[in-house]
Order: C-alpha cells, then structure tokens, then sequence
C-alpha cells in the first residue's frame, strides 16, 4: 500500500539518501550531487515556505521517495509538481503513479490549484509516460534547456487543469485501487 504523509523531521536524511542516487539525479534538470549543508538548507526552508509543500511517499511503511507542489501562487492557484521515487521501489511497480494520483488529490484538494505544472526531460520515458496517463498536456517544450555530457536535450512542459482531473480521478483511483496500491 502506497500512502504519502507532509515529510517532517524524520524524513530529512533518509530522502537526501534517495535524492542523490544517480538514478533520481541523472533525470533532473540539475544532476550535481547535492551536498548535505544544501539539502539541509533546502529541506528547512521546505518546511517553512507556504510556496513549498512536500509529502514523503511510504511504500509499506517504508520511505520511498517523494512528492512536491512547489512555486505555488495563491492568487493564481497554480504551482509545480515534483516527484521521484526510490529506484529500489520504482520501476513500473505502481509506487510513481500511487503517489502522482495522490499528490494530484492534495494539490487540487487541500492547496486548492487550479493548474498544476511540471517539466520533464525529453528523454525521460517513465516519467513522461507517467505525465501522459495522468492527463497532463503537453504545453511545449524548452529546445537543448539542459546540457549533459552526451549533449543537449528538450525539456518538456505539461500541465493539468482542476476541471481536467475532476474528468479522470474517479478511473485513476478505481484502477490503484484494484492494483492494491492505495486505500
Ligand atoms: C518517474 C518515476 C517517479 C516513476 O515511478 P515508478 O514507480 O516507476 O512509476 P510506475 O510504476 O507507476 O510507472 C510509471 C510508468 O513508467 C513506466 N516505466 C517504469 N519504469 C520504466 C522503465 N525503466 N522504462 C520504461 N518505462 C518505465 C511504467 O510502465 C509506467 O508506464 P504507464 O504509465 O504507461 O503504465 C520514477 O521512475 C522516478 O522517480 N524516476 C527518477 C526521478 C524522476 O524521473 N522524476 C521525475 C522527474 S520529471
């Protein structure tokens, strides 16, 4: 059973971990390791900022990984997702997309947003597969945004619309629900 709870105290250190897996790294825009004096930082001003919302995904009672609304604007009531999962957890299990559907219900939900956003790598195939199946539309793309080594790739733009989710929640759900992913 997947389940997310507002990441506190106790998950500051074991989501570093994650975070700096070059797994989860290699697929963010910025795939530096972050150091610890960073994510520290990061993490505080996380629990204090009411732009910055973040949920800890427990697989099994077990950390996995984690879900953000970020960059949020009340008087626009729109803001920006982020997740990633643990690639021990991830991989076409249902962990991502338990999560998704679960932080999509927060975000229309509780935080009250109208539009939710998130960018993607071009070359990111689970995640835009992921962005895909939940209803996210393809708004455009940023060309060579990000630089590697092997050279310069697209980042995608997507968002999802309030009216949008409320068209395919009930089929989401039903569809975890059977997976036994959530509850
Ligand atoms: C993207 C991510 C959250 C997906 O998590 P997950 O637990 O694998 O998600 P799911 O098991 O629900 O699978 C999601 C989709 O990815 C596909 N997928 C998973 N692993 C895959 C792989 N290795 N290759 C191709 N597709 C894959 C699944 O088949 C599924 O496709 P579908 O939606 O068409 O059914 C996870 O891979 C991750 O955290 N990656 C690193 C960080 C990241 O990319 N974050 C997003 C940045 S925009």
């Amino acid at each position: 059973m997947i389940r997310i709870e507002p990441s506190g105290e106790e998950h500051r250190w074991p989501l570093y971990e994650i975070r700096n897996l070059p797994e989860v790294r290699s697929r963010m825009v910025g795939d530096a390791v972050i150091s610890r004096e960073r994510h520290d930082a990061w993490y505080s001003r996380m629990l204090e900022d009411p732009t910055r919302w973040g949920w800890t995904i427990l697989a099994d009672d077990e950390v996995a990984g984690a879900v953000y609304v970020t960059d949020v604007s009340a008087a626009d009531r729109c803001g920006s997702l982020g997740i990633y999962v643990s690639p021990g957890q991830s991989s076409g299990r249902g962990v991502g997309s338990a999560a998704l559907f679960l932080v999509v219900e927060e975000a229309f939900g509780a935080l009250g947003l109208h539009r939710f956003a998130c960018e993607v790598l071009a070359d990111n195939e689970p995640a835009l597969r992921l962005y895909r199946r939940f209803g996210f539309v393809h708004e455009g793309v940023l060309r060579d945004r990000v630089r590697r080594d092997a050279g310069f790739i697209d980042l995608e733009l997507f968002s999802l619309l309030e009216e949008e989710w409320q068209d395919l929640r009930s089929g989401l759900a039903q569809g975890l629900r059977e997976r036994g992913l959530i509850a």
